[in-house]
């Protein structure tokens, strides 16, 4: 059906709704309102902020649904608190305030799209500043807990004891599997100020005992050196993030780390081999072109890399239209 005059205008002033969310969600309005009704005065100098200001973000949140305006004060809507009224790790605070971080970066699409990939300043470092990484990190569980749940499910893991997770983030497939699979041992290797945020979550869900955390900046190094023998490797939403090259090394450095028999699995928001569906993948190349990262890959790509890598019994599976699942035996 063709697209229409409304939804076209929908689509190209959605940043002004989305704006305002990632203002209210990053100032704290959402879990000062949790559960409990205030004023705009009452608000902005609880969160120390301008009073009309305050009021008038308060008065668009209850335009878009997210507020109440009862009898002088405002209050969360239904289902406001349980998704953003605190850092529940099902909710959507930590991803939203990572979003916000991101923002200024789409701002430059159009500079980027005129004078190319790597010439226009990034507006922050997900990687590299504390804060920022930190809400990435935690942002990843909140988004990854319901694929991992997945992949625990769904997933054989007979003969698995020894799992690798390279650049795990927050540890959250490692949680997910190791809830459900109590003989399996992981060893998550990501970056120092993330290693830190993954700390917090193995212990969090039970399976610190579980897991070795390694610095590893994997796309660099020589070899992993983060042990060897796994019986499974998983790389969930790592290999978008580096240019082809790296992104092919890190698959072979893989295969070195795993015993006959082992198994690599890719998580990617990956394009079907058609190249243009599912949408979220076309739109994420987008974030990695602003942060002069990766891009994605069609799934036949991905497959075609593995065997490169000398994998056999290669196949996939599309989880959902952010996920396909790529894996490979080593022989
Ligand atoms: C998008 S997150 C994915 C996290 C997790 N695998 C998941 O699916 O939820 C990418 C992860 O790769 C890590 N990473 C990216 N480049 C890296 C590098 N060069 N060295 C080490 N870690 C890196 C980041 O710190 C982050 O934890």
């Amino acid at each position: 059906m063709a697209i229409t005059r409304e939804q076209i205008h929908a689509m190209a002033t959605g940043f002004q709704s989305s704006k305002i969310i990632l203002a209210a969600n990053e100032l704290g309005i959402f879990r000062l309102l949790a559960g409990k009704g205030m004023n705009a005065g009452e608000a902005a100098s609880a969160l120390n902020l301008d009073k009309e200001a305050c009021g008038m973000l308060m008065g668009a949140l209850v335009g878009l649904n997210l507020l109440e305006y009862k009898r002088g004060k405002f209050h969360d809507a239904p289902n406001v608190k349980k998704y953003l009224g605190d850092d529940s790790d099902e909710g959507l605070s930590c991803i939203f305030r990572h979003m916000n971080h991101l923002y200024a970066s789409w701002a430059n699409l159009d500079a980027v799209v005129k004078k190319g990939r790597g010439r226009v300043k990034k507006a922050s470092e997900l990687l590299s500043d504390r804060k920022i990484n930190s809400d990435f990190i935690c942002g990843m569980f909140e988004v990854g807990y319901p694929t991992a749940q997945r992949f625990a499910e769904e997933t054989d893991f007979s003969g698995v004891s020894k799992f690798a997770d390279i650049g795990g983030g927050p540890g959250v497939y490692p949680v997910k599997i190791g809830e459900k699979h109590p003989g399996i041992n992981f060893v998550i290797a990501d970056y120092p100020n993330t290693i830190k945020v993954a700390r917090r979550y193995v212990k969090k869900y039970g399976i610190g005992k579980r897991v070795k955390l390694v610095n590893c900046p994997f796309f660099d190094t020589g070899e992993l050196n983060i042990g060897d023998g796994f019986d499974m490797a998983l790389l969930s939403q790592v290999l978008h993030a580096a240019p082809d090259d790296k992104a092919k090394g890190l698959i072979k450095k893989v295969f070195g780390i795993l015993r006959p028999g082992g198994r690599i699995v890719i998580n990617e928001n990956a394009r079907n081999d058609d190249a243009y569906s599912p949408p979220p993948p076309l739109v994420f190349a987008i974030n990695m072109l602003i942060q002069n990262a990766g891009r994605t890959y069609t799934i036949s790509e991905l497959k075609g890399w593995l065997k490169e890598s000398g994998f056999r019994k290669i196949s996939a599976r599309r989880l959902h239209e952010r996920s396909v699942l790529v894996e490979g035996t080593r022989p």
